[in-house]
This record gives C-alpha cells, structure tokens and sequence, in this order.
C-alpha cells in the first residue's frame, strides 16, 4: 500500500472518539523487541492498528501493532508499538504514517527507536547507542518529492547523548545506516558500509527523521544492537537474537525514554 486511504485529519478524529487526548506532548516509535517501554506508560490504553482506519497492520515478528496512549511522568504521549517498514511493500507516505500523525496531535517530541546490527567491532549485542548521523545510500528511498531539500537533519543528536549523560546511562554514539531490506546484508556490503563510515545498520528510522526533519518536530533516534552485523562474527544471524538483547536492556531502555520525554 502506497497511498494513506484515510487523511491523517480523519485518523485523528477516529482516535479522539475512542477517547485519544487532544493534544500530546511526546510520540514514541518502539523498535523490535522494544515494546515492552508501555508498561511504564500511566492511565494507558490501546487500539490494535487493526481497528484504526487506515492503519496497515504490521507482520512483523517482535512487533504487536498496538497504538498506545497515556502518561509518563505526567505528559501525555503516544507510543506506536510496530511501525511500517519498506520491506513490508509500503512506500514513503506510509512508512512515516506515524511522525505525521504525531504531528497532529500536536507532539513536540518524538522519540525514535529500533534494533540494528553492528557494522563497528568496538560495540556489543545489548548496547545501546544515540544515533548521531544518518547514512541512507544514495539517498535513494526516503524521499517526499513534494519538498525538496531539507537542510540541518536531525539537529538534537548532540542533546540526546546530553540527556543520556545526565541520568548516567553509558550509551554509544555512532552513525545509522539505512537499508531497505528485508535481506539482512551481505558480508560485502557490510564492509563497504563500514568504509562509508557507518556504526550501525537497520532497516528504518531514516524516514522517520527525514519526515520529522520537514516537520520541524524535535526528535531522538536511539539504537539497540541486537546482533553483529553479518560477518563481524563467524556465528548465523537469527531474529530470536532481537529479543533477547531487548530483554536484557529494557530497563535502561524505558529509563532514556523517560528522560527524553521530560529534558529533550
Ligand atoms: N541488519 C539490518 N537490520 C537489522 C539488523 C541487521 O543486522 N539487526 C537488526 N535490524
């Protein structure tokens, strides 16, 4: 699907009939394996993006495609527990679905997260690292023709890492490179990523910020590694190792999380 079949107006009215707030100060995406941060959400309910009209529903494992609404340390927010991937067929539009409708719902925050493979041999399964800088190749997915150039993309990096100081949380900072899946990399493409300067690599995340980017809407990009990119170790790469990492981090996860919706 390609085409938003309801506006974004008509999403957010449907939400506000099932008692959705007006007005949220934060939106969270949570990665795979990451959606375990709503039980720290307040007063919090949720609508399957089954019922919400035009919402896609994800198939991806890890991801339960709930849209969550309620409270962290007395802010209203949002949580997308599932997001829309490319390698699920959607194109731009739907892939950033959600920034926009956090966009209308008046969010001044968004807070974006997702598990990615390790092109840089200093970090480890279980890190978690503030996205920096962005890679897409080529530039070639993430675009929305109908405004051009975007300049000064995700400014905040350097505020998260801050933020992440302050509440004494070790993170690593690095930069994200984007792919469109649903592969996995080859061996060869991860050493050429490793050359073009990239510290990690998943398969989202980039549209968000871009579409966050024209939007003007602040936002923090956060990593989780959740395995070795391929052919840093000798070992398989397996999805089951996404949500072990996830497990094992949630905690310090939910923590950053909170932080971020009460500093950014
Ligand atoms: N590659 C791409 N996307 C990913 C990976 C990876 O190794 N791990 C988690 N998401």
């Amino acid at each position: 699907m390609n085409k938003l079949p309801y506006s974004i107006t008509q999403i957010r009215k449907f939400l506000l009939e099932r008692d959705f707030p007006e007005k949220i100060d934060s939106a969270v995406i949570l990665g795979s394996g990451l959606g375990d941060f709503i039980s720290v959400i307040e007063d919090s309910f949720s609508i399957p993006y089954s019922e919400i009209p035009g919402f896609p529903e994800t198939s991806v494992q890890g991801h339960s495609g709930d849209l969550w609404t309620g409270t962290v340390s007395g802010r209203s927010i949002i949580a997308f527990s599932g997001r829309f991937h490319h390698y699920e067929g959607h194109a731009f539009p739907v892939t950033v679905l959600p920034v926009r409708l956090a966009e209308a719902f008046g969010a001044e925050k968004l807070i974006i997260s997702n598990a990615a493979g390790s092109i840089n041999t200093e970090f480890s399964v279980g890190d978690l690292m503030v996205i920096d800088d962005i890679i897409q190749p080529f530039q070639s997915v993430a675009a929305a023709p109908s405004d051009r150039f975007r300049y000064n993309l995700y400014p905040e990096a350097a505020r998260v890492r801050k933020i992440a100081a302050e509440i004494g949380l070790e993170v690593q900072r690095g930069t994200y490179i984007y792919v469109t899946g649903p592969n996995y990399e080859s061996k060869a493409e991860i050493r050429a990523f490793r050359v073009l300067g990239a510290d990690v690599v998943g398969m989202s995340t980039v549209p968000e910020l871009v579409e966050a980017s024209r939007l003007n809407l602040r936002a923090a990009a956060i990593s989780l590694v959740t395995n070795m990119a391929a052919g840093v170790l000798k070992q398989k790469l397996d999805h089951s190792e996404v949500k072990e990492a996830a497990e094992a981090r949630k905690d310090d996860f939910a923590r950053l999380v909170t932080a971020l919706i009460e500093k950014l």
